[in-house]
């Protein structure tokens, strides 16, 4: 059953051809806008709602992450993001939004030592990754590795056992870091390091990124709580594109592990998760401050396909709250690591400003998102481009798999099945080959 209240508030709709009216429900938000309930309008009107890309409609009822897009508020269960970033840790912030409510001091140490003990992947998988060419995209092998997990792992593939569920999002939040490293050291020709349990989440993945059997390898704890926070910051985002895959696949019945190789592969493309290495990329393309202009002007321009990279989001039309925590973050990082005239950093500084500045992109209500400021903190960390949004995935793999426990216990969820507007031609008969010119 829905948990959604809708106090008796409805929405008339007229149909013109009939002059008949229809009463639709409205559910009540605790808060942001409610929806219209729209479950009986094809049954009583014989029409389908058309929204191509979504951008009024609300796919399920949610109590895990909340986005105020014109104030630029994000919560995690109630729990405003900035705060999450200054005071908490990714391990908390992960127990948060798998089971609602901040940890006592015991269930934190608990949580850890569960997440700890998964860290390690089945050694077979280590072989697997031989199959795949060197130079293969990290995220080509991240789609294909995780859900290879459940060709391993069969005891936690029974989405309708609620412990088989916790033991299946445990090991993904717990063995993501581990094969994310195994992707990067595989592409560099580098033994994999096995996870060490005595880490801590963020401090364990960059020992597995950049450590070597050679010698003792220590995380830097500016860098490490750096990447905590970055993990924080990506953990969730309501229904965006790589979760409403991950629910779309979930609805069928799908594996965890299946549904998360879907997300990370809908992560993948440039206007989505792929966006904080498109800005990389963009930064060092335009090169220096002064070439900035140009690059405006071609964002702008309608018959260029570029866009500005790091810039707009369907949800935010103000400043994405994570793009703000990032800058900061940024400039924290570069001034551990002693670096104070990062060319890429002043040239996305300049160009923040110049777009802000200009009618198209205040018209348009465009701001830096999270991507715009995270690529120059990895660059920095040593993160080589083509693993940003592996880092990514590796992070938002909570939110996926918080948002598919959500969907499989809530039972008003049916499988995913949208309709269509057929433009298409009508019934028509079959010409044999012979009488086709
Ligand atoms: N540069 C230039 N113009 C832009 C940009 C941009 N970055 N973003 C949007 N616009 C323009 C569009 O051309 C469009 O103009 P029009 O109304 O004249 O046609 C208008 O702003 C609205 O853009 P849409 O594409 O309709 O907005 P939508 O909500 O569908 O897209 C998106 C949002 C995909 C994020 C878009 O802003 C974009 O492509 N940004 C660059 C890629 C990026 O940074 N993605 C990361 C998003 S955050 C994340 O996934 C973690």
């Amino acid at each position: 059953m829905s948990e959604a209240k809708n106090n008796n508030n409805s929405f008339t709709l007229i149909d013109n051809r009939t002059n008949e009216k229809i009463e639709l429900p409205v559910f009540e938000a605790s808060v942001g806008p409610d929806v219209i309930d729209i479950r009986k309008l094809y049954a009583e009107t014989d029409c389908f709602t058309y929204d191509p890309g979504f951008t009024s409609t609300g796919s399920c009822e949610s109590k895990i992450t909340f986005i105020d897009g014109d104030k630029g508020v994000l919560l995690y269960r109630g729990y405003h993001i900035g705060e999450l970033a200054d005071n908490s840790d990714f391990m908390e912030t992960c127990y948060l939004l798998l089971y609602g409510e901040l940890p006592s001091p015991e269930q934190k140490r608990k949580f850890e030592t569960g997440i700890t003990y998964h860290t390690m992947v089945n050694e077979q998988m280590s072989t697997f990754f031989r199959g795949f060419r060197r130079d293969a995209h990290p995220m080509a092998i991240m789609c294909g590795v995780v859900g290879a997990l459940s060709a391993f792992y069969h005891d936690s593939l029974d989405i309708n056992d609620p412990h088989h569920r916790l033991v299946a999002s445990y090991r993904l939040i717990a063995k993501m870091p581990t094969l994310a490293a195994m992707a990067y050291k595989y592409s560099i020709g580098q033994p994999f390091m096995y996870p060490r349990n005595d880490l801590r989440y963020a401090e364990n993945f960059l020992y597995m990124m950049f450590g070597t059997p050679c010698e003792p390898y220590k995380v830097d704890p500016i860098i490490a709580r750096a990447m905590d926070r970055i993990l924080i910051l990506h953990a969730d985002h309501e229904q965006n594109a790589s979760t409403s895959t991950v629910r779309l696949a979930g609805s069928s019945g799908a594996n965890p592990f299946a549904c998360i190789s879907a997300g990370i592969a809908s992560l993948w493309g440039p206007a989505h998760g792929g966006a904080n290495e498109a800005v990389l990329n963009m930064l060092e393309e335009i090169g220096t401050k002064d070439r900035i202009p140009e690059f405006i002007k071609r964002a702008k321009d309608k018959s260029d396909p570029f866009r500005l990279m790091g810039f707009g989001h369907r949800v935010y039309k103000n400043f994405d709250p994570r793009a703000k925590v990032m800058q900061q973050s940024c400039h924290e990082v570069l001034d551990a690591l002693g670096v104070h005239d990062e060319p890429l950093l002043e040239i996305a500084m300049e160009l923040e400003r110049i777009a802000l500045e200009d009618e198209y992109f205040i018209e348009k209500k465009l701001y830096p998102n999270v991507d715009f400021y995270s690529g120059i903190i990895f660059r920095a960390i040593g993160i080589p481009t083509s693993m940003f949004t592996v880092l990514f995935a590796v992070a938002r793999t909570v939110g996926w798999v918080a948002q598919w426990n959500e969907m499989i216990e809530d039972k008003s969820q049916k499988i995913g099945r949208p309709r269509q507007l057929y433009i298409g031609k009508t019934q028509r008969d079959f010409v044999p080959l012979h009488m086709r010119t």
